[in-house]
């Protein structure tokens, strides 16, 4: 088995024969050299301003699912920074879908204030404008008693760019922005098998966290906490040997190997609960089990394939390595994807309106879907038992205050850290980060966010 090498081996390979550019290649390391990070960015308001002006009003950013607003007039809102937006079906074509600002012409009251609704026109509370759902001036109350030329150009609803990328639908205030598919690169191929488009969701929170957006999003691309915040998860998860890549324009990843054990463990030679409970996922009982524990990787591959087939579920676009692993891409800036063949779970990062010292967390978790009653989503996905997979009922969004239980065993781990991060990197006793190469998707990720802030991008 090969061996990590710090600082001589950058990254594991997962597949050190993969053909250049398929979806399992590593790529090239990139060299950020060993400078230090600012902490600035994570509680200065003049820095806040820069990163809003340079970045979030120009930059992709994913504002929601296609299948939440299937119905012509079905809409969600999305809520970013000081901004609001409602994204609205507007036509049963696939692309027939609008984002608009939140904002009514009138004097400014926002026009619609659940987070999922159905309507016909969007009408303002407040004195009675309306719109319709193509965005045009529907009717102004008391048009007579405007002069002329306030209301002479009949003010369509302020649209935004919005594009979608296999079921995901991305909002940008740029109306110059270069196309979606673009932005994401690479990506776009990687993530080809998954279908996430297929998926529905079946879970659905946000929680405010006391803490810049950045501190809550460092925490989800490495993977160096795992043996001190998660420790459970070290008896099948490789925390060593992990492949890193980044690609342009700051996204990047890190394959997570599922099905062996931490090399920081000292017992390799018992096949411990946390595989045995994978193995269970797949119908591998611990007596049909041959071969040392971390064989299990291997096992679980063999029985996943075998599993799906017997379902009629078609696993045959994905690689081995992709039925077993947590592939954990982060869409800059402020989304990551876990990828499963059996579904995602999406974590996205909200700046706070006004304060740079809070933040808002979303999680989303979709699946699949499987013709089976007693189909059980894999622990992994974090989805309660109970829980209705069907994909008839769409799951209403949970709001967790910050401390309460909700999140999940695993993030609550992280989120109990957030609070104590963000006071600590304010000390006048921290000189900023110094990063590790466990660590590498940071320092590409802070390059690219202050390209942006610097106004080079
Ligand atoms: S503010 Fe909307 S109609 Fe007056
Ligand atoms: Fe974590």
């Amino acid at each position: 088995m090969n061996k990590m090498d710090f600082p001589a081996a950058r990254s594991f390979a997962l597949n050190p024969g993969a053909e250049p550019g398929s979806p399992e290649a590593l790529a090239p390391y990139q060299d950020y050299g060993d400078r230090s990070y600012s902490t600035d960015r994570y509680v200065s308001r003049e820095w806040a301003k820069r990163e809003w002006d340079n970045m979030w009003t120009r930059i992709w950013t994913l504002a929601g699912v296609a299948k939440d607003i299937p119905e012509v007039g079905d809409y969600f809102k999305y809520d970013l920074g000081p901004e609001s937006f409602i994204v609205t079906r507007h036509g049963t074509g696939p692309n027939d879908i609008s984002a608009y600002y939140n904002v009514c012409h009138h004097r400014g009251n926002r026009l619609v204030m659940s987070e999922f609704g159905h309507a016909a026109s969007f009408k303002c509370a407040f004195h009675s404008w309306e719109w319709n759902l193509d965005g045009t001036l529907k009717n102004i109350q008391d048009r007579e008693t405007f002069r002329t030329a306030v209301v002479a150009d009949d003010p369509p609803l302020s649209q935004v760019r919005c594009e979608l990328w296999d079921g995901f639908i991305f909002i940008n205030m740029d109306l110059n922005a270069g196309p979606l598919l673009d932005f994401i690169g690479p990506l776009v191929e990687h993530m080809k098998a998954y279908r996430f488009a297929d998926m529905h969701v079946v879970k659905d929170l946000e929680t405010p966290w006391p803490c810049n957006w950045k501190i809550g999003h460092d925490a989800f691309i490495e993977v160096y906490h795992v043996h001190a915040v998660h420790p459970e998860i070290l008896s099948f998860f490789n925390d060593r040997e992990v492949q890193w890549d980044t690609y342009p324009n700051g996204m990047s990843r890190q394959l997570l190997k599922f099905g062996e054990i931490s090399p920081k463990l000292d017992d390799h030679e018992t096949l411990n609960e946390g595989l045995k409970y994978l193995l269970s996922e797949v119908d591998v009982t611990p007596e049909q089990f041959r071969g040392q524990p971390n064989d299990a990787r291997r096992v679980l591959q063999e029985a996943k394939r075998a599993w799906a087939a017997k379902r009629g579920i078609d696993y045959s676009e994905f690689t081995d390595n992709q039925l077993t692993d947590d592939w954990n891409y982060s869409i800059f800036p402020n989304v990551t994807f876990n990828a499963h063949p059996e579904g995602l779970l999406i974590q996205r990062f909200r700046p706070h309106r006004s304060d740079p010292e809070q933040m808002t967390y979303d999680l989303l978790v979709l699946i699949r879907p499987v013709d089976d009653p007693n189909y059980k989503v894999p622990a992994y996905m974090g989805v309660e038992d109970g829980t209705d997979l069907s994909g008839k009922v769409r799951p209403e969004r949970m709001h967790i205050k910050y401390g309460d239980d909700g999140l999940g065993y695993v993030i609550n781990q992280d989120a109990s850290m957030m609070g104590y991060v963000h006071q600590g990197v304010q000390s006048r006793g921290y000189k900023g980060a110094r990063y590790s190469d466990q660590e590498q998707q940071l320092r590409h990720w802070h390059n690219e966010l202050e390209l942006y802030v610097k106004g080079e991008k």
